[in-house]
């Protein structure tokens, strides 16, 4: 989790971007640092740790220059010290990036055969090689930089600089959010708008894919295809900048589009994408558990969270090999659950305050049972009161209806799994290096995953009309077929149920008419052949399916479903987070189709401190 800010001025830049990176700091302290361009060269100040070292050397180095970039940064690749930190330079090249490039091993070794010498073990520092080795070959810096994100697989945002070019800032975006700030002679480059919020009330917001050159006077953006494009200024104010919706119509869809983000942070606090490792994050409050003395897993949760937690019973069992169940919280305390000394109690929550989960964490406490959480917000009372944090870094989520916190729980929770199948032997050193690549993929297809929204408005408008929705998943997509019909229900307020697959026959097939739209998750696994039987029962009754699977899942279909949505394929334990996306996008859209206060749905609250 890295925070961007890039300044381009007629006045000095190096204390501003400090006084930026101030502002970042929530989004991650491992180290800091600004590149400027002084007497026309690249020079770089970094520190390791907290900004107060970086502010301190900035002060001492006394910049001029009117063009900078800095960087807060939670390390991913590459220990937390001073040579990984950003900026990363090369050549005339300074760069700051925000996210994973997933590919970064084989550009690196080609950029090494072609004579490049790379001084740290980050993915970033190939970016600034890239757009490096463009310049030497005598392409502009937009051509360069074109070219260089157009090799890049994975997610970023980034602020690039250029040696010998004073009026020049360049930034591109691909899963990780970037924004333009308009100032008066001045531009900015932000990781989000609270960044340039104080210096500028004229925000840009870049779209997937969006690249953009900044002069202090002018600006152009270009789109994937590297046409010229025009995105919206928008005017914010700097109180709201900390909680803004951006360009989108409510926080639900922004929070729904910031998934790769949030997905990208997460895994990054549990995966080494250099040593290709899965383990539980060595912070302070990460990690004070023995796996050793674990085997059995007892998951807490309410409502979205509980969700996550079921998904990650069939994990916990199917990957680490261990007994898992997962409940509701405000009916485990009250059912005496016998639970062993191994046992490790897990609590899941977004904002660590939730009644239930708290009442059921003070059970297993004063049972002397050893406590975990996976929580959204660092600060909150289960955080502070379990043995470990294990935590999901999804950002502030102000939807009620909850969504890129509900991902960044899967993911939390299938390193977890993961962890600790490596740790009980279940899985080999093969098998996790596999599953730190599947999971360095997500923020990508979590990308590819939202180019579904158009297709998913469209559904909507029939869906919309329904008084009863059906939603049926098998295995570890059961829980999705639930959290799609929690999503449904709590903010459009049409009746939606979840059942397991191969339950429907034992009652719930008796709702099935051609007025009960019935939505099938099951993206390719070893059990499609056993869900599109229950595909067929329904569709051989008239309902209308609406079957959400990869493009194998729906070739085998065949014309029995209505209508498909067509998630990337990959590996099937890793699917659900992907899947729950178009969930999300349907929930969302037949909820603006019937006019429903989306963001706060009637009822409800973000944070429920009440039994
Ligand atoms: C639904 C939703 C709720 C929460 C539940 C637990 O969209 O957000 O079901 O998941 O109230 O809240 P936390 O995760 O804060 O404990």
């Amino acid at each position: 989790m890295c925070g961007i800010i890039g300044i381009l001025s007629d006045e000095p830049v190096a204390l501003r971007l400090v006084e930026a990176l101030r502002r970042l700091e929530y989004r991650g302290y491992d180290s800091a640092g600004v590149a400027t361009l002084e007497a026309g060269g690249v020079t770089r100040v970094r520190a390791p740790g907290k900004l107060i070292n970086l502010d301190d050397k900035v002060r001492a180095a006394r910049l001029e220059s009117g063009v900078g970039v800095g960087h807060t940064r939670w390390a991913t690749h590459g220990e937390a010290n001073e040579i990984n930190a950003h900026p990363h330079a090369s050549g005339r090249v300074a760069i700051v990036h925000n996210g994973i490039i997933e590919n970064f091993r084989d550009l690196r070794l080609a950029l090494e055969a072609r004579g490049r010498r790379f001084d740290t073990q980050t993915d970033s520092e190939t970016i600034a090689h890239l757009i490096d080795e463009g310049l030497t070959e005598g392409l502009t810096p937009r051509d360069a930089l074109l070219r260089a994100v157009r090799q890049l697989k994975g997610a970023y945002a980034l602020a690039v600089i250029v040696e010998g070019e004073e009026d020049l800032m360049m930034g591109a975006r691909q899963g990780s959010p970037l924004v333009i700030g308009v100032g008066r002679g001045e531009m900015f480059l932000g990781s989000d708008a609270l960044a340039v919020g104080p210096f500028t009330s004229q925000v840009i917001y870049l779209e997937e894919g969006d690249a953009c050159v900044l002069h202090r006077g002018s600006r152009s953006i270009f789109n994937t295809a590297g046409e010229e494009v025009q995105r919206p200024v928008t005017q914010i104010d700097a109180i709201a900048a900390a909680v803004d919706k951006g360009n989108y119509r409510h926080f639900m869809l922004k929070e729904i589009h910031e998934q790769p983000d949030s997905a990208s942070r997460t895994i990054a606090a549990y995966v080494d994408a250099i040593e290709e490792t899965v383990g539980l994050p060595d912070r302070p409050g990460g990690g004070a558990i023995d796996l050793a003395k674990v085997d059995r897993v007892q998951i807490v949760a309410c409502g979205t969270a509980y969700y996550a937690g079921l998904a990650a019973a069939y994990w916990f069992e199917r990957i680490a090999r261990v007994p898992a169940t997962a409940d509701i919280a405000s009916e485990f305390r009250y059912r005496s659950p016998v639970l062993s000394p191994t046992t490790l109690c897990l609590f899941v929550s977004q904002s660590g305050e939730t009644a239930d989960t708290r009442a059921a964490l003070d059970l297993c406490r004063s049972q002397g049972l050893t406590t975990a959480a996976v929580v959204n917000v660092p600060t909150s009372s289960i955080a502070r009161e379990v043995d470990a944090v294990f935590p999901t870094l999804a950002g502030t989520e102000i939807g009620v209806a909850s969504t890129k916190a509900f991902t960044a729980q899967l993911c939390a929770l299938l390193s977890v799994a993961i962890a600790l199948g490596r740790h009980r032997g279940a899985v080999s050193r093969d098998r996790e290096r596999a599953f730190a690549r599947s999971m360095m993929e997500r923020p990508r297809l979590l990308s590819e995953t939202l180019k579904l929204e158009a297709e998913t408005a469209d559904i909507a408008i029939d869906l919309s009309r329904a008084r009863d929705v059906l939603y049926l998943g098998r295995g570890v997509f059961y829980p999705m077929a639930l959290e799609g019909a929690l999503k449904l229900k709590e903010i459009s307020y049409i009746h939606a149920e979840g059942y397991a697959s191969g339950e429907l026959k034992h009652g719930p097939i008796a709702l099935v008419d051609d007025a009960t739209p019935v939505i099938m998750v099951a993206p390719a696994d070893e059990l499609l052949d056993k869900s599109l039987s229950n595909l067929e029962e329904v569709a051989t009754r008239r309902g209308k399916v609406i079957l959400i699977s990869t493009a194998d899942g729906v070739t085998s279909a065949g014309p029995s479903p209505a209508r498909t949505l067509v998630v990337p394929d990959c590996d099937p334990l890793l699917a659900p987070i992907l899947a729950v996306v178009p969930l999300q996008l349907l929930a969302y859209a037949v909820a603006v189709e019937k006019g429903a206060d989306v963001d706060q749905p009637r009822n409800l609250a973000k944070s429920v401190t009440v039994e």
